[in-house]
């Protein structure tokens, strides 16, 4: 009797459903879904398609990914559900909204570690390093960083390093390349920098990147490309990448070979530093970690965690100051007033701590151009964020600092001006320290605000300062519609910036006049000797400035 049903169905079937029929019922399914997922979302959020999640609104927008987020977020109020692919486990919400993010960040901070998620796709280069650690391991770690970074040793020493680099390396790199007339990718060069300096600072060593001809440097390609494959984990389905690791094949061994790479260097670096007797003239952050165990860790600590520590700052610190560097110039290249009270701001300043126009410049340029433009945290239970969206255990609430620098609600109708003098108070100082810093949110907040954040403005601010009193940053025309973000977890710019550098002795100067912190006004137009010598009596003023800079 079933079988004769069976028969029955198949002969129907056969006989009177046609591929078309099946693929006009799929269609109507895939659509009625599709509406559901709208309607049940905030309105304006971007549509969740069945099977595919958010993916074909993000690869529909991929070229202005960030904009189109904003803008997104903006429509929904600041906040919305995302879902990824089926099967790719990923979903959670993306928000905007200083409350939620304060939540996350600090409120409700133990609910909201790095989590699983992000652990596995970086184990293989981070291992146990801060950036991946949460819990006691991170609690460790953030202590030891935290105590030897805010020393009064290792500012002077980073001070120091930072000084060092930009006088002995980057400024005799740019006088050359603008002797000879040269155009470079100026996001190169920084990236070159703050690799060295980070390598300086964290070990102790000089790792070459901006050495005589621009080397191409075995452990910074190394770096790079564990950093890519391992972020290449996040945007494919895990059962893809996970085959490959146990295959061992394509980018999962590529993958293998790149840490392994970066592994042996760090432990080889961390060996010889033991070897060495007496660490008390040495002032690298690792060499401070060898010599000063603290009191929980009465052996000092094994080789792994300094490792793993190290290894951490790099990718922390290598990468980020760069990237705010190249857009903040970018930026003044299309606002030469600015240019002009920077300059102003340099010549009249003595010391990192202060030049306040330039330190409110660098925050204005990286709320447009945060480094990193969005972060996660992944929840470890249910929970209901400040504006009632509710969030289920391990899904993630993503914050998007980018969409929040250019939101209307948080910054005023010019938003999207770049207005340095938002962060000065009425006698020029910078106040930016009244700003919540859940809605400024580029060096994260909480108990896991970015430890090098001091460093990062003493590094920024020297080599800003060092650059623009000695040259006039030329960025070479027709690159307009290039400039754009990279899609990464930083904000690279896709092509890079490519700019020719122009002595300011070698009477290049713009001729804009430079209001000086007084309320005079400076120009340097060189008209006639006497404005010839002005010019020059000013640029030996701005050049002594940096080198107090460096001092400190
Ligand atoms: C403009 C430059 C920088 C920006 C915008 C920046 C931003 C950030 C952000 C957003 C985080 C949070 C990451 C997360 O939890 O997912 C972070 C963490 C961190 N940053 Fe920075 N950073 C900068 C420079 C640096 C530098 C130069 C160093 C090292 C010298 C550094 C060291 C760290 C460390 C160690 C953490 C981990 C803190 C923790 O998890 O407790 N950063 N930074």
């Amino acid at each position: 009797m079933a079988s004769e049903v069976a028969a029955m169905a198949v002969r129907f079937v056969g006989e009177y459903v046609r591929a078309w029929d099946l693929a006009v019922a799929a269609a109507v399914l895939f659509v009625f879904s599709a509406v559901r997922n709208r309607l049940s979302g905030p309105p304006g959020a971007p549509m969740l398609w069945p099977v595919f999640g958010i993916l074909p609104s993000l690869f529909a927008n991929f070229d202005e990914i960030h904009d189109w987020g904003t803008a997104a977020l903006a429509r929904a109020g600041g906040t919305f559900p995302y879902r990824g692919m089926w099967g790719g486990g990923s979903s959670g919400v993306i928000t905007s909204v200083p409350a939620n993010v304060e939540h996350v960040l600090k409120n409700n901070f133990e609910n909201y570690p790095k989590g699983p998620y992000y652990r596995e796709r970086f184990v293989e280069l981070l291992g146990d390093g801060i950036f991946n650690a949460d819990g006691d391991a991170w609690r460790a770690q953030r202590r030891a960083a935290t105590t030897e970074m805010h020393s009064a040793r290792f500012l002077e020493f980073s001070a120091g390093t930072i000084g060092d680099l930009v006088r002995r390396k980057l400024v005799p790199l740019l006088d050359a390349l603008s002797a000879r007339g040269d155009a470079v990718d100026l996001q190169d060069v920084l990236l070159r920098f703050t690799f060295d300096n980070i390598c300086a600072a964290a070990f102790g060593i000089d790792a070459g990147c901006l050495a005589d001809g621009l080397p191409d440097v075995p452990f910074a390609r190394a770096f790079e490309r564990a950093t890519e494959l391992s972020l290449e984990r996040f945007v494919t389905p895990p059962f893809v990448w996970k085959a490959k690791r146990a295959l061992g094949v394509g980018s999962e061994r590529a993958l293998v070979e790149a840490t392994r790479a970066v592994r042996e260097f760090a432990e080889r670096t961390v060996a010889e530093r033991r070897k060495i007797g007496t660490l008390d003239g040495r002032r690298d952050l690792l060499s401070r970690l060898l010599s000063s165990p603290p009191a929980d860790f009465p052996e000092g600590y094994s080789d792994e965690f300094l490792r793993d520590f190290c290894i951490s700052f790099i990718l922390a610190g290598r990468d980020t100051s760069s990237v705010a560097l190249a857009w903040f110039f970018w930026l003044l290249a299309s606002h030469p007033d600015v240019e002009s009270r920077v300059l102003a701001d340099v010549a009249a300043s003595g010391n990192a701590s202060s030049m306040d126009y330039l330190h409110a410049a660098l925050t204005e340029s990286m709320r447009l151009y945060p480094p990193v433009p969005a972060d996660f945290k992944e929840a470890l239970e249910d929970d209901v964020l400040p504006d009632g969206t509710a969030v289920r255990a391990q899904q993630r609430v993503i914050y998007y600092t980018y969409a929040m620098g250019r939101d209307k609600t948080l910054w005023g109708p010019d938003c999207l001006e770049f207005r340095p003098e938002r962060w000065l108070n009425k006698s020029g100082a910078f106040a930016g320290g009244a700003e919540s810093p859940y809605k400024y949110v580029v060096f994260n907040a909480g108990p896991r605000l970015c430890v090098g954040k001091r460093f990062a403005y003493t590094q920024m601010k020297a080599v800003a300062a060092a650059v623009l009193a000695r040259f006039r940053v030329e960025v070479l025309p027709g690159q307009e519609a290039a400039i754009k973000p990279k899609l990464n977890t930083t904000l690279y710019m896709k092509r890079g910036l490519m700019v020719r550098f122009a002595r300011r002795e070698q009477g290049h100067e713009p001729g804009h006049a430079v209001p000086t912190a007084g309320g005079g006004r400076l120009t340097w137009e060189c008209s006639s000797t006497a404005a010839v010598e002005d010019s020059k009596n000013k640029l030996v003023q701005v050049t002594r400035s940096v080198e107090g800079l460096m001092k400190t």
